[in-house]
């Protein structure tokens, strides 16, 4: 017993050095860690492991195949008997695990392309996601891509949204917000995607990503508008880069008819250049592009009386056109809500048909979720009532590629944003330099045709 000890002696001092040697490593330098120890295990677990994960997700198939067996045979068979009498041939039905290509790593997790068997479709495999996820230990799983046969899994080992930081220059009208579940950057690009809807509970953090926004938009050369209907409380401290803050229905009435006027003038430029957008026209011809931020819709929509009626009607009409047209002629449009729902009134629905960027925070309501994301998958809803209290800022969004992600906005204070206002309110434009004066606006009639 002493001598055994004494022989493992020397190994009970080289495991502390082992373990601690490894703990200094992935400290210092966790991408190589992860190379070099973690990647190798995660990459042999799932190999090792994937006949019975596939299995137990459901995603083998059944083979049939003929077996040699010896069942039913007695001992005494087996001592009496000829040796060809003692193999029986069964067919059996045995497991077939998907056919796995290499597991090649990233930067914080792995990617692998699975084949799929005859029947199977990226749909069975997105039905499992969280199944695998948790067989790999891994934070999430997703489906990457597919191409006819296969495809393309991607595990994110830790998860990324624990505390985010943009990454990624902000570049004309493409603001590096905060970064997507798969750990990419999470990017709102007014040129791919020029409306967004953007919903959230109370203190979900809408108002962070439109914080986030504002640093990222007011170094720019464009207009931007306010349109908060909560009385002014949130926008007001930026207005020194603000181009127009409405607070009232009235105002935002005024404002959106003066667009209303530049888009008809914009359209007149363009036709006269026989071009279909203003980014065709000549460059010292292209008019500055505006984004219009409208914080609590539902505000828009609600009626205190009937007199409203035409006055809501005719304001949210508006903004459906804007929404229409904007994307061709330069104006763009963030839109705000705790609730929006079909109940504020059909000009609710209309207007999200427009709005194809989506942001949805943690809601309260399920009405709100559906009607930010119930037109997109619907796994995307189920991910969106997941989200928890205590992660404000986490979101289901659209992505560029216009699928679905998880993201987080990056945490931009009141404060950081006021002061990048401050900072380039000289670059602000007046409604003189967004409007395109010396051109006569294409008439209402033309308007009408070319909105319908
Ligand atoms: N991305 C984020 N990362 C970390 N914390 C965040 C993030 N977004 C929001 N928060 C926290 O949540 C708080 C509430 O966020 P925010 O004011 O943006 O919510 P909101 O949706 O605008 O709420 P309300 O509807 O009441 O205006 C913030 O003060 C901040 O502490
Ligand atoms: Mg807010």
């Amino acid at each position: 017993m002493t001598d055994l000890l004494v022989s493992l002696a020397p190994i009970g001092g080289v495991l502390p050095f082992l373990a601690a040697l490894l703990v200094t490593w992935r400290h210092l330098h966790p991408a190589s860690f992860w190379l070099g120890v973690g990647y190798p295990l995660r990459a042999a677990r799932v190999y090792l492991t994937w006949g019975n994960v596939a299995a137990g997700c459901g995603l083998s198939t059944k083979r049939r195949r003929i077996r040699w067996t010896l069942d039913g045979i007695t001992a005494l068979d087996l001592l009496t008997k000829g040796r060809e009498d003692k193999r029986r041939i069964r067919r059996v039905q045995v497991d077939k695990a998907p056919g796995l290509g290499l597991v090649l790593p990233l930067r914080h997790g792995f990617k692998l392309w699975v084949r799929l068997p005859d029947g199977q479709t990226p749909d069975h495999y997105t039905a499992k996601l969280d199944h695998l996820g948790h067989a790999w230990r891994v934070h999430s799983v997703r489906v990457l891509r597919w191409k006819p046969g296969k495809v393309q899994l991607q595990a994110t080992v830790y998860d990324p949204l624990t505390s985010v930081s943009a990454s990624v220059v902000d570049q004309f009208l493409k603001v590096c917000v905060g970064r997507l579940e798969t750990n990419a950057p999470w990017v709102i690009d007014f040129t791919t995607m020029p409306h967004w809807l953007i919903t959230g509970a109370t203190q979900s953090g809408k108002s962070t990503l439109i914080n986030r926004l504002i640093c990222g938009l007011a170094p720019q050369p464009l207009a931007i508008i306010g349109c908060d209907l909560k009385g002014g409380v949130e926008l007001t401290p930026y207005e020194d880069r603000l181009t127009a803050l409405a607070t009232d229905r009235a105002q935002m009435t005024a404002v959106l008819n003066r667009l209303i006027d530049e888009i008809k003038r914009r359209m007149s430029t363009c036709r006269d250049h026989r071009v279909r957008n203003i980014w065709q026209l000549p460059e010292d011809a292209q008019p500055v592009p505006v984004i219009m931020f409208v914080d609590e819709v539902a505000e828009l929509f609600l009626m205190a009386d009937k007199s409203e009626k035409d006055e809501i009607a005719a304001t949210a009409t508006n903004l459906i056109r804007i929404a229409q047209l904007g994307r061709a002629f330069g104006v763009y449009l963030v839109i705000c809500g705790q609730r929006v729902g079909s109940d504020l009134g059909p000009g609710v629905t209309a207007l999200r048909a427009q709005l194809s960027g989506r942001v949805c925070h943690r809601v309260n309501d399920p009405e709100t979720a559906n009607m930010t994301l119930g037109d997109m998958d619907p796994a995307a809803l189920n991910a969106a009532r997941l989200i928890p209290a205590e992660t404000p800022g986490l979101a289901v969004v659209t992505g560029a590629d216009g699928r679905w992600y998880k993201a987080r906005s990056e945490y931009v204070s009141e404060q950081q944003a006021e002061q990048a206002a401050v900072t380039y309110a000289h670059l602000r434009p007046t409604w003189a330099d967004i409007t395109t004066a010396d051109v006569v606006p294409i008439s209402d009639d033309e308007y009408n045709a070319y909105a319908a």
